[in-house]
């Protein structure tokens, strides 16, 4: 019934209205239609940061909690547009726009927000917090009189799941450059703080991930669940925990160690028993049990980490200073493998994070030569006449359209890091500079 409402609203609406008219017509239902009662809805909500608003915030209420008059931890924000502003996707509207709700969602009072929502009623896109990170959960999609109803249902469906994992894939097609050791130390530092993590061994072929835990590969279960189709239930033999004792505190995650079922059978073998999204698959299932799924993917553009890639919300590029190729690769990553998988997936994911340079040390002039590596990289990007690309963000994130900044996060070379693996104990648990080291890691790219 509700449906027909908002099919009606956006019959109502001219062609060109107005934000405002937008706002009045078809945006009350639209909120009901995703189950949030006028009760549930504040508008010109004060995000906390100047004299921002956003058009509206909601929440569902509970028994002494009514969000409409306490205003405190909203949920979902949405920001509208007038249909005279174009927000199909790459448009300059558009990227405005989304830098908007990407601002709203980490400002004060929007710590507690999971999601966010720009429309104008003619498109929508739906985006999803994680912490710091931000990402699309939806594609920017075109509005009809069709498809409305179906859109709405896909949102509120994905909003009205609770906790969910931020999946992780660790990739670069450089070989080398601290993708597995990125991997375990976050995992442990991320375990530190008590986040809820998993940690996924896709580079079947060199095992290291699993090797450095002390862990055997298994035989063939991860890649019987590779195989099932639905069955979940020999998920948990596949799944092993890493547990380190301190005193009275037990320090547990998760991991899918390598498989040597999946390390025996060959490229061609595997795309003929299972597709890329099965990984994926798997992994949802166990996303409501996790605060973070990481996944240590191979130095190639192949099956294991296409499948990676097709899993993740985000990717993390660890890459070396001193290693142009290690940047150069991270560049295709972003311009070219990334978008691959993207638009295999239609919902504008993953995205990449930006690059850090891992385990260097770096002098001055090692630090100008590679600025002017990546500089180079980035302008050649923007020019590039086939598959123009703003990487800015991705190499210098601090960066504004009026201000340089070239700061990168960097991770130092230690040896306790490079010698943690022969202890099968990951140095962040081991050594408290590590572990300084990885939580800085960790603060910088995941926790608001
Ligand atoms: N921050 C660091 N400080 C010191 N050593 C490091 C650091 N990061 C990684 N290493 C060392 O560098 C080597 C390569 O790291 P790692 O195996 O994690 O790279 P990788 O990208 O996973 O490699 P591959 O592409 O082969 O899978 C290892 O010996 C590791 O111990
Ligand atoms: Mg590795």
């Amino acid at each position: 019934m509700n449906n027909q409402i908002l099919v009606q609203a956006l019959l109502s609406l001219p062609n060109d209205a107005q934000e405002s008219i937008v706002d009045k017509l078809f945006v009350p239902n639209f909120l009901n239609s995703l189950g949030f009662s006028l009760m549930e809805t504040v508008p010109k909500f004060a995000t906390g940061n100047g004299s921002d608003t956003v058009d509206y915030a909601a929440r569902h209420n509970t028994e002494d909690d009514i969000f409409i008059s306490s205003k405190s931890n909203p949920y979902l924000l949405l920001e509208i547009k007038g249909r005279d502003v174009n927000l199909s996707e790459g448009t300059a509207q558009y990227k405005l726009a989304v830098e908007q709700i990407k601002r709203y969602l980490l400002s004060q009072n929007c710590q507690t927000v999971k999601w966010g929502i720009i429309t104008n009623s003619k498109h929508i896109q739906l985006f999803r917090k994680h912490g710091k990170i931000i990402h699309p959960a939806s594609a920017c999609l075109a509005i009809d009189l069709n498809n409305l109803n179906k859109i709405v249902k896909d949102i509120r469906q994905k909003i009205d799941l609770t906790t969910r994992a931020l999946t992780v894939a660790i990739y670069n097609n450089k070989g080398g450059v601290g993708k597995t050791t990125t991997t375990v130390n976050l995992a442990a530092a991320l375990t530190l703080i008590g986040k809820k993590t998993l940690i996924v061994d896709f580079d079947v072929n060199q095992q290291d991930l699993t090797h450095s835990l002390g862990i055997k590969p298994t035989k063939n279960t991860f890649f019987l669940c590779l195989e099932e189709k639905k069955n979940t239930t020999i998920l948990k033999d596949a799944i092993h925990s890493y547990i380190l004792q301190v005193k009275d505190k037990r320090l547990i995650f998760d991991i899918i160690p390598a498989d040597e079922k999946l390390f025996e059978t060959d490229e061609h073998e595997l795309r003929q028993i299972f597709k890329i999204p099965r990984l994926s698959q798997i992994l949802n299932n166990l996303k409501s049990e996790y605060d973070y799924i990481l996944i240590d993917s191979p130095p190639n553009w192949r099956f294991m980490s296409q499948s990676a890639i097709y899993a993740a919300d985000v990717v993390l590029i660890p890459t070396k200073h001193n290693n142009i190729f290690s940047l150069e690769n991270a560049a295709i990553a972003i311009k070219k493998l990334i978008p691959q998988v993207q638009q295999f997936r239609k919902d504008s994911g993953p995205i990449a994070l930006p690059i850090f340079f891992n385990g260097e040390k770096m002098t001055e002039a090692q630090e100008s030569t590679t600025h002017q590596a990546i500089d180079n990289i980035i302008e050649q990007a923007g020019k590039d006449k086939d598959n123009k690309f703003d990487l800015l963000p991705y190499f210098y994130p601090r960066s504004t359209q009026n201000r340089k900044d070239r700061h990168i996060f960097e991770l130092p070379s230690y040896a306790h890091i490079a010698n943690a693996a022969f202890s099968h104990l990951p140095a962040a648990y081991k050594n408290k500079i590590a572990r300084d080291y990885y939580l800085a890691l960790v603060k910088e790219y995941f926790l608001q």
